[in-house]
């Protein structure tokens, strides 16, 4: 079975970028003139999938209206003779199939992608955390959707993390079975250091079988108080094999404010219409 639907969570209260995000998303910061949800939606249509299932909470309202068709901006720019621009925000709204489905209270990555259990049904699905920006010419998803139509089975997104950050993200360890591929047997999300059995690291990119509903639904609540998603993947990993790649090319956390500012400069300079005079200005900050 194809995976063809893409689970993306935007519920998150985004603390670590307040006051920006009291009354706005997270998901909307731009990486220059984009917000950071596009570049996740583009991540999964480039590997195929043909739905994107949101989860969604309060004050999330400007998402759905990114990609929506806007009446007015549309009369707007017709109005100025920018019809090259309409076409551009069209393509925006034509991308995929966009569903939404609200998450009542953020109670944790694991319970958010338990809402989509309805709308994504018995197929395999992938998840993506718009958080995790991944640059290469081969999209995060497609490296993992090609894993899964090897081997039929959940996929998981991997990078080496230096050891003293591993207390940040879910840690896994296994067994390489080639550059870069591993058969994985175990999970712990957000170790101590002294804890961790690797520095090995889950990054936003997932694929998963149907099958992680059934863990999702058993979990109960794990650390910082929320149902964690890592809990239901060591759970399905009794059940069934679960594969993890690292992925290749380069990942910002656009989800602190250190990884979102390394994005911005990076897209900036290599921006076809701003990079050059952007190169020239850093320049000249760093040489002051
Ligand atoms: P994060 O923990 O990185 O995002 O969750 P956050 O909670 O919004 O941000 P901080 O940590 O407070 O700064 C990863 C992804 O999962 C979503 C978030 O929106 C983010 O995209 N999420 C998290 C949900 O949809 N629901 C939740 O209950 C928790």
């Amino acid at each position: 079975m194809k995976v063809k639907k893409a689970v993306l969570p935007v519920a998150g209260f985004g603390t670590r970028f307040l006051p920006a995000t009291k009354s706005s998303s997270k998901e909307m910061l731009p990486l220059v003139d984009k917000p950071l949800i596009h570049y996740a939606v583009k991540d999964a249509i480039d590997a195929g999938i043909e739905q994107i299932i949101f989860i969604t909470g309060r004050g999330k309202r400007a998402i759905e209206d990114y990609f929506d068709i806007s009446f007015e901006l549309e009369y707007h720019l017709k109005f100025h003779g920018k019809e090259d621009l309409i076409q551009d925000m069209r393509q925006i709204s034509d991308m995929a199939d966009f569903v939404y489905v609200r998450q009542k209270e953020p109670k944790g990555l694991g319970h958010a992608v338990l809402r989509a259990k309805d709308v994504v049904g018995g197929e395999p699905f992938a998840v993506i955390l718009a958080d995790d920006v991944v640059e290469n010419k081969i999209s995060g998803t497609k490296q993992l959707v090609d894993v899964f139509d090897r081997y039929h089975c959940s996929v998981l997104g991997l990078e080496e993390v230096p050891k003293e950050d591993v207390s940040k993200y879910g840690i896994v360890s296994g067994k390489e079975i080639e550059n870069g591929l591993f058969k994985l047997d175990n999970f712990v999300e957000k170790p101590k250091p002294e804890n961790a059995p690797s520095n090995t690291a889950i990054i936003g990119r997932y694929i998963f079988t149907p099958k992680i509903f059934e863990e999702l639904e058993k979990t109960s609540i794990g650390k910082g108080n929320e149902i964690q998603l890592t809990d239901a993947i060591l759970s399905l990993s009794k059940k069934e094999v679960i594969y993890g790649k690292i992925l290749e090319g380069k990942r910002f956390d656009c989800g602190s404010k250190f990884g979102f500012l390394e994005a911005t400069v990076e897209f900036a300079l290599k921006d076809k219409e701003i990079g050059k005079e952007f190169k020239e200005y850093l320049k000249g900050v760093v040489e002051c």
